[in-house]
């Protein structure tokens, strides 16, 4: 009982923490919360001799790798996603018509990126065990063991996918001429502990993120069916990235004495980047809860805006990353339209990742 009331506690704690702290400093029991666009973006571009250096997937457990390995790295996820075919908007419509009936479970937008970005994940190459555990993963763990943290057995698909990861990794070669994220993770370490680790968070990375960030997509072309056909795919994305922040929140820990905004903090203290709230900061942001894409013509948003993080330990895939997300925009808009049936009294999560609430995706076609 306890532990269930300590898993609500911490999930309603979460929510009103995302969705409602527009204070710009505030001191919870455990964090400094930030909501200030200005002040994150301080942090994270200009306070990093304060902060410990800290990566969020080039870790082992909570080390980061050396600085020039995270940079080399870094230039290969690049590589890793630019390597792709012409017809990407082609690709997306065909991923959406074989996942046709998109239902309510919590990570369907993971399972449409897991297909999308197949080759990119693990090449047609690799072998079957390593594809399978790739799908367990996907299914089972990326937002599952986030949601049941607290309440049941820690991790528990987790564990199992790193175990698979691990053995089916041992087989694989680096390969020359198409690289993949197997490839990435196995030039990185030569130990398959550490392999089976960097590969998972590359795969979170990639279907989490990715995938999140899609389910809102959707959601927001059913919000605004008319303003997603009139407007440029990278508008809307980029509006739909900024107002529902996937990444909603950051973790930084102070090794020096410092303050933000009133706030005196001491070596040891954390700060929460409240980057959902950062991206609607109304001293930063005209009219910060529209969703008005048009924003996005002039230079300004792209500085400001903190959907993939800030100095260096910014996003290396945020260019693919729009790319693959346009690509699906782009594929609806000639003749398909989404519909969103809400579960009701389902609201978005928030964890790791934010996701938006239990529903039904229906594909319904302009031309009937
Ligand atoms: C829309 C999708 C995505 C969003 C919103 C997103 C967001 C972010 C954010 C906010 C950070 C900074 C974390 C921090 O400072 O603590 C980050 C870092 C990172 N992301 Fe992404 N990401 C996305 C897609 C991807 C994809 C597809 C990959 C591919 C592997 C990826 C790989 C990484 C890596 C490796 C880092 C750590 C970089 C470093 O430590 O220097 N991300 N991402």
């Amino acid at each position: 009982m306890a532990i269930v009331k300590r898993w609500i506690d911490a999930h309603i704690l979460n929510r009103i923490a995302i969705n409602t702290w527009r204070t710009d400093f505030r001191v919870n029991e455990e964090y400094v919360n930030i909501s200030s666009n200005f002040a994150i973006i301080d942090i994270l571009a200009n306070k990093t001799n304060l902060l410990r250096h800290e990566s969020g997937f080039f870790r082992l457990e909570y080390t980061p790798l050396p600085e020039d390995v995270i940079k080399e790295a870094s230039k290969r996820v690049l590589e890793i996603f630019s390597t792709r075919a012409n017809n990407q908007q082609s690709r997306a419509r065909e991923v959406l018509d074989r996942h046709s009936n998109i239902s309510p479970s919590r990570n369907f937008g993971h399972r449409l990126i897991r297909d999308f970005h197949r080759e990119q994940i693990a090449g047609s190459w690799r072998s079957d065990s390593l594809q399978s555990a790739i799908d367990f993963y996907v299914q089972k763990s990326v937002i599952r063991d986030d949601i049941k943290r607290v309440a049941s057995n820690p991790y528990k698909h987790l564990n199992e996918a790193r175990h698979l990861f691990r053995k089916a990794l041992a087989t694989e070669a680096p390969s020359h001429s198409n690289l993949d994220l197997v490839d990435l993770a196995i030039s990185l370490t030569p130990s398959p502990e550490e392999r089976a680790e960097l590969f998972q968070r590359l795969v979170l990375a990639t279907t989490g993120f990715l995938g999140a960030s899609l389910e809102w997509l959707l959601l927001d072309a059913h919000r605004h069916k008319s303003l997603h056909r009139e407007t440029a795919s990278e508008l809307f994305v980029r509006e739909s990235l900024r107002l529902s922040s996937p990444a909603c929140r950051l973790a930084r820990t102070f090794v020096e004495r410092s303050s933000i905004g009133n706030i005196e903090v001491s070596p040891g203290d954390t700060a929460l980047l409240n980057v959902k709230q950062g991206n609607r900061d109304p001293k930063t942001w005209n009219n910060p809860d529209t969703f008005m894409p048009s924003r996005w013509l002039s230079q300004t948003p792209s500085k400001v805006d903190l959907t993939f993080g800030k100095g260096r330990g910014i996003c290396p895939a945020r260019n693919p990353s729009i790319e693959t997300l346009s690509a699906f925009s782009e594929s609806l808009k000639e003749d398909l339209y989404i519909e969103f049936w809400k579960v009701p009294g389902s609201s978005p999560l928030v964890g790791t990742l934010l996701t938006p609430p239990r529903g039904i995706f229906v594909k319904r076609s302009l031309k009937t």
